[in-house]
């Protein structure tokens, strides 16, 4: 069953066709990021008018890309929530009226449960049942997945995401929009320093918070002058090997109290190699499985809404 699914909760215009869920035979990804850097952040505004320039394209580009015709779609999938709404809505308007004007079956998919089905997209295939961890820069969550229809939700940040806190770092340290891969990027420099940030630890529950964190980076520069501070590389090092710790220690926790031994991370934040290297290690140690989407899919696409769509098919 071939599926063609979209996407645009943020400043990505995707399309992809993904066969039985499995096989990504085209993956479209246009963003309007560029336009956003002199902003620090997605400007709602901008990026909805972008989609509605690249919807048609990017859907025409993903089915040439899989050497198919529009007849040889069996079904639609379109992201419908979280996001910014202006962006939902073109996704949403234009997967409605294909699905209108071709006769073919339409799902709605969440995006944050198709950041998890990434994991699928990939080789090996992991398992279920499994606990999620979600990173990205909206939303920072763990899940228990039972199956692809039956996903409780453990814990979640309850103030910014993890994303969030590596671009608001990384704009704090002047390293420009998005963070998070330049924060990666600099703390590779480095291999330890005495400086340490603390993450909130919130004993007992799932949750996790990252205000805090940010906040302590902005008063320690804002206490020392440029020159005589820890050069720039030992904060970002020291700031991510915190929500690195904090992230990994809340998942093990996760599968130690759901007794499941696999483990499956998506979102931007998945790609970096902190976390990949940390949790990898982790898991080793405790038998655990972990999964990781290839890093083209831990951001925002389109396959992981074809991917996850194509089970609301099957029975
Ligand atoms: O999942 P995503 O593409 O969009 C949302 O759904 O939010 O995630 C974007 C986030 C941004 O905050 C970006 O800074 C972060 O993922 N990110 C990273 C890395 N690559 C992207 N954070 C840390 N390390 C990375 N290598
Ligand atoms: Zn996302």
């Amino acid at each position: 069953m071939n599926v063609l699914g979209f996407e645009t909760s943020c400043d990505e215009t995707a399309a992809s066709v993904v066969k039985d869920g499995r096989i990504v035979l085209s993956n479209i990804v246009v963003s309007s990021l560029k336009e956003h850097r002199r902003y620090g952040g997605v400007i709602p505004e901008i990026a909805s008018r972008r989609q509605m320039e690249f919807i048609h394209p990017v859907a025409v580009k993903a089915l040439q890309e899989a050497g198919l015709t529009l007849g040889r779609i069996d079904a639609l999938a379109v992201t419908n929530r979280p996001g910014l709404i202006g962006s939902l809505l073109v996704g949403i308007s234009f997967a409605r009226s294909l699905s209108f004007a071709s006769n073919k079956p339409l799902v709605d998919v969440d995006h944050i449960k198709a950041h998890m089905y990434a994991c699928f997209l990939a080789s090996p295939q992991p398992t279920l049942p499994a606990v999620g961890l979600v990173v990205s820069g909206g939303h920072t969550s763990l899940y228990f997945i039972k199956n692809f229809k039956d996903f409780r939700i453990l814990g979640e940040t309850l103030d910014d995401a993890a994303g969030e806190a590596f671009d608001k770092v990384a704009r704090i340290l002047n390293l420009g929009y998005p963070g998070g891969p330049a924060i990666d990027r600099m703390a590779q420099k480095v291999k330890k320093t005495t400086l340490r940030f603390t993450c909130a630890d919130l004993p007992g529950t799932l949750n996790f918070s990252f205000s805090g964190i940010k906040t302590a980076v902005l008063y320690h520069r804002q206490r020392y002058k440029e020159g005589k501070d820890y050069p720039p590389e030992e904060v970002a090092y020291a700031f991510q090997e915190s929500v690195v710790a904090v992230l990994a220690a809340k998942s093990l926790e996760a599968c130690r109290k759901l007794k499941t031994k696999t483990l499956l991370v998506g979102g931007g934040v998945a790609a970096n190699s902190a976390l990949r290297r940390h949790l990898q290690e982790a898991a080793r140690e405790y038998g655990i499985e972990v999964y990781f989407p290839p890093p083209a899919l831990c951001m925002d696409n389109a396959a992981m809404i074809a991917g996850l769509g194509f089970h609301y098919f099957s029975s």
